[in-house]
């Protein structure tokens, strides 16, 4: 009994999660949207551009990850009302945050699962968002 109980446990929150870490990739790609708005310098774009490409293949690579484990397609807006901040140098620093946050949730939802072709894509996704960490941390000693 204790198992099965444990078993549904982890299943149920390796499913929230994985709500919670679409809800963040959709977000941070309008983040970076705006970021690069915020910006004419090719090279800072450029930078940015390489997380928002990411963001948008690990929203459909979790969308996929989700489907295999319920049986079922979701889809999570597109928010409108992210916050704002005043200097790109501000949003670069929570950008850092940001990141760092992702890889703690998704190294999170890698020890909840038991498939190895599951493991991989968050191996592959927890890899780019270290990647996009160290971008960032680029950026912001490179700005100020
Ligand atoms: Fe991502
Ligand atoms: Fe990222």
């Amino acid at each position: 009994m204790d198992i099965y109980y444990s078993q549904l446990f982890r299943s149920d929150l390796l499913n929230e999660n994985i709500v919670e870490a679409m809800k963040a990739e959709r977000h941070d790609r309008v983040k970076y949207q705006r970021m690069m708005e915020m910006t004419t310098d090719p090279v800072i774009i450029k930078q940015i551009k390489f997380a928002y490409d990411d963001e948008i293949k690990h929203y459909v690579m979790f969308q996929q990850i989700y489907y295999q484990l319920t049986g079922k397609k979701i889809d999570i807006p597109i928010p409108t009302n992210i916050e704002k901040h005043n200097t790109l140098m501000e949003a670069v620093q929570s950008s850092i945050e940001g990141e760092s946050e992702a890889v703690d949730l998704y190294r999170e939802i890698y020890a909840l699962m038991t498939d190895k072709q599951m493991r991989d894509k968050l191996f592959e996704i927890i890899t780019d968002e270290q990647e996009h960490f160290g971008r960032f941390i680029y950026l912001y000693s490179m700005i100020k």
